[in-house]
């Protein structure tokens, strides 16, 4: 069985690109893998929270001597843990908001990032600790960036390859529904975006 997690980060509920082009790729996932089993995770919808500094300072603090309150705190991030360690595809809904990813991702991924838990480093360097999960990225931008000169503008998909490379995840496939905020663009850029998809086990 494969396990997909779907994150969502739009701000635009139902009316989102990204996460249209996201409930794309898992439809199509399900043409690829028969038994195949889908949590989605909306950090809009649940307000997912930012990190803190009495949360991050709980990262650091030994399981066995954590006060209650400091578990309470590190609730989310466990559990944001569990659920992408459990996973063998990510499908990451990734709008542009001010040329990057809206804050509901970077506090998601903020609490993903745990030394000696989803990454450590070592006498060769840092070290991700996520194994065998393959990312699909669902970018959604208002503007045109993965050709012309609007390209070194996109610091979401190179954001989002470093990171999650950092964390373990190297096998990354971005899919690029653009020019959602262009009338001559917008209707097409979500079939536009998955007809480009080769998907391969
Ligand atoms: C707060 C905000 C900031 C945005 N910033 C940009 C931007 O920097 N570049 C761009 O091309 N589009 C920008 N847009 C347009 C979005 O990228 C576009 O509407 C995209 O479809 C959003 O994805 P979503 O529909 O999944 O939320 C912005 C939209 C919002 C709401």
């Amino acid at each position: 069985m494969k396990r997909v997690l779907h994150i969502k980060s739009s701000i635009n509920g139902n009316q989102s690109y990204s996460s249209r082009l996201g409930c794309g790729l898992v439809h199509r996932l399900r043409d690829l893998y028969t038994d195949m089993y889908v949590v989605t995770k909306d950090l809009s919808e649940e307000d997912f929270p930012h990190l803190g500094g009495d949360t991050f300072a709980a990262f650091f603090v030994p399981k066995e001597e954590l006060s209650p309150e400091q578990e309470i705190l590190l609730m989310a991030s466990d559990k944001a843990i569990k659920e992408v360690m459990e996973a063998d595809i990510l499908i990451i809904d990734a709008p542009m908001y001010n040329f990057g990813i809206p804050s509901q991702l970077k506090a998601w991924l903020d609490h993903i990032s745990r030394a000696g838990i989803t990454f450590e480093y070592g006498k060769d360097g840092p070290k991700g600790l996520i194994k065998n999960t393959k990312a699909y990225i669902s970018m959604a931008s208002g503007g045109i960036y993965s050709k012309g000169l609007a390209k070194q503008m996109d610091f979401v998909s190179p954001y989002l390859k470093t990171i999650f490379g950092f964390l373990g995840i190297t096998d990354i496939e971005i899919v690029r529904a653009e020019g959602t905020a262009m009338v001559e663009t917008k209707e097409a850029s979500i079939e536009m975006a998955l007809g480009q998809l080769q998907l391969m086990d």
